[in-house]
């Protein structure tokens, strides 16, 4: 995806202009890693719900193994890899696994504000350790409303599996959620960590 690679490149100018307190640090290498990994998630969610769309199938347990499901695993997996606390949050969440916690809600506030953050980052600690923790925006586009969209319309496995949902009545171009990517200062060597937490 040459336009998605294109926007991991532009979204380092806005967010270093952003960090106006205290001198200007240079993001993390691994930062730039975390970026583009989240940009590849990212591009694999949006192809795999198109593609489904251009099926014409119907939306079902099968169809959501194929669109969000696989995108779960490879967040596990790169975290897995890289040492790395990777999660996608919301506000109005589906899973409840996927609550926003505080820094993320704060962060899809400033996001709501500002449509053309895409992305931010913050130094912080998790389970004790320093680190930095990078926010990426997460859009709803036309082929996820067949799954988040009109609370009715909402597949019968969907309505079943998640009581309590409230990640439907999205339009396009919505803020649906945030991909969070903590990465240590340490150099993440840790990989027991499998990110999400459940
Ligand atoms: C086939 C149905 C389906 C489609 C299409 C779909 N989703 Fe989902 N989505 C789900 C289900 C089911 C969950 C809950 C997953 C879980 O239990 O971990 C989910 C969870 C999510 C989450 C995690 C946060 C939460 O609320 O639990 C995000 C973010 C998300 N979807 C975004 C999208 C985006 C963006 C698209 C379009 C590019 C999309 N989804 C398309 C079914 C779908």
């Amino acid at each position: 995806m040459a336009a998605a690679a294109a926007g991991a490149l532009l979204l380092w100018a806005p967010v270093a202009a952003a960090q106006e307190a205290g001198p200007p640090e240079p993001p993390p290498d691994e930062l730039g890693e975390a970026v583009r990994e989240i940009e590849r998630l990212d591009a694999l969610r949006s192809g795999l719900a198109r593609s489904f769309l251009g099926s014409g199938g119907d939306v079902d347990r099968e169809t959501f193994r194929n669109v969000c499901q696989p995108v779960g695993k490879e967040m596990k997996s790169v975290a897995a890899e890289n040492g790395w606390t990777v999660s996608q949050m919301a506000i109005r969440f589906r899973n409840p696994a996927h609550r926003a916690d505080s820094a993320a809600r704060t962060v899809m506030e400033e996001m709501e504000r500002d449509p053309e953050l895409m992305g931010t980052w913050r130094r912080t600690t998790m389970d004790g350790r320093e680190g930095v923790r990078y926010f990426r925006r997460i859009t709803v586009e036309r082929a996820c409303l067949a799954c988040h969209g009109a609370k009715e319309e909402r597949p019968a496995f969907v309505k079943e599996g998640y009581p309590e949902d409230r990640a439907h009545g999205f339009e396009v171009g919505d803020l649906r959620g945030v991909y969070s990517v903590f990465v240590p200062e340490d150099g993440g060597g840790d990989a027991s960590d499998d990110g999400e937490r459940r």
